[in-house]
């Protein structure tokens, strides 16, 4: 099947740094976890073989080397993201953690009974328990902000339901794991500080394929992981405004996060933002996230828009399948999802699998919303520059040979 597409030459001078490639896998699972780029592996493998040390701790030249390439790292995101200062940045394992370290580490200590908790219908569970465990645990009002019929958080409705002065975060993803709809953060932020509250940001969907000025957008907090933008796994990045990071406690205690601790149990913090990063951190990580952010600032000038008519031809090749109704925004930029009648989604992702084209199904951990809107679980393809014209194809066969198989 012939695919309306422009020219792949972006994706084949893309694909040809990804090992995975060679295996002909179809990886349209990018929402969940990007493949790594040689250019990743490769600087994590210099890392280990040649600058391995616990970093800020050692006074040999292992240990200043590897505290250089962590330190080096987050000065790179720092800049990635338009944050204001290096030490904005705080490594973590993940979005999962960045999350739960501002919410326990600044929320919960400061939410009172009769105080409002926002967060929108989409968010991914990792950016919907946290809240609603803080504010069910401090007397706070845990509240669902509603969608516009375009899968975008509803601001007007926030306007007018979220109570000025008590309403004191409004917790957002940038774009939805699920339907790709894309909130705008400046938008988010506006309207969360139009009330009195502050705007966390999950940038875990959009990081990879726009920019992002963290600090211009007027966000306090964002948060993303390293493994959906090309990264490795177990590296993440919670951004915080100064004053956020200032008042923050730290939730995990331990090595290399004090000044001094005495014998008693007194102790004095260090500074930002090493005091939240108590322990041996993962410093390869940090090393491959800054690689990552190296390729993403060197993908040909198409890369986007290659993206966007993928997402575009897969929606209009699978709307073309009788039976499938797409569940994703009309305007989404790299995630088309979608069911068919009578089938699982589970099915469609195995007789998808046969054909080598890896789709994630199911709840997405956006069980809200998938709930609410939908009704039941999905199938989710998901699209990064390495993406072909013929995957797309691949996926649109899959799932009419799906249909044949399952279908009633
Ligand atoms: C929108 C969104 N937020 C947060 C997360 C959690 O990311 P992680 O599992 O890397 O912590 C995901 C992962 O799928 C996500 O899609």
């Amino acid at each position: 099947m012939q695919v309306a597409h422009p020219d792949d030459g972006t994706a084949a001078a893309v694909r040809r740094g990804f090992a995975y490639a060679s295996r002909g896998i179809a990886w349209l699972d990018n929402a969940a976890t990007t493949q790594r780029p040689e250019c990743v592996i490769a600087a994590m493998d210099d890392f280990l073989r040649h600058h391995n040390a616990n970093v800020r701790r050692g006074v040999h030249r292992l240990a200043a080397e590897a505290t250089a390439a962590y330190e080096g790292a987050r000065a790179e995101v720092a800049r990635f993201v338009g944050a204001g200062a290096a030490e904005e940045i705080v490594f973590t394992p993940g979005a999962t953690a960045a999350i739960h370290l501002a919410v326990e580490g600044l929320v919960r200590p400061s939410l009172r009974p009769g105080d409002e908790v926002w967060v929108t219908l989409a968010e991914h569970h990792s950016n919907f328990l946290p809240w609603a465990r803080a504010a069910r645990e401090t007397g706070a009002a845990f509240r669902v902000l509603p969608l516009r019929p375009d899968g975008r958080a509803d601001l007007d409705a926030f306007r007018a339901l979220a109570t000025p002065g008590r309403a004191r975060w409004l917790a957002a993803t940038w774009v939805s794991n699920a339907t790709g709809a894309a909130n705008d953060p400046a938008a988010l932020a506006e309207a969360a500080h139009g009330v009195g509250a502050r705007l966390l940001l999950d940038a875990s969907q959009g990081i990879a394929h726009a920019p992002l000025r963290v600090a211009g957008a007027g966000c306090d907090f964002a948060v993303f992981s390293a493994h959906k933008m090309y990264g490795p796994t177990g590296t993440g990045v919670l951004w915080g405004r100064r004053e956020c990071l200032g008042a923050m406690q730290p939730v995990i205690l331990g090595g290399e996060m004090v000044d001094r601790v005495e014998a008693d149990g007194r102790a004095a913090w260090t500074d930002i933002p090493w005091r939240f990063e108590a322990g041996t951190p993962n410093a390869a990580g940090a090393v491959g996230l800054a690689a990552a952010i190296r390729w993403i600032g060197a993908l040909p000038p198409g890369a986007g828009d290659h993206v966007r008519a993928l997402a575009a031809a897969a929606r209009r090749a699978l709307a073309a399948i009788p039976g499938v109704t797409l569940r994703s925004a009309p305007d989404a930029a790299s995630i088309v999802s979608f069911t068919l009648d009578g089938v699982h989604p589970h099915d469609v992702a195995q007789a998808l699998d046969e054909r080598g084209v890896a789709v994630r199904a199911g709840w997405l951990c956006a069980e809200p919303l998938l709930r609410t809107v939908v009704g039941g679980p999905v199938v989710r393809a998901s699209f990064a520059p390495c993406n072909t014209a013929a995957e797309v194809a691949a996926l649109a066969d899959g799932v009419r040979a799906a249909k044949e198989a399952f279908a009633p």
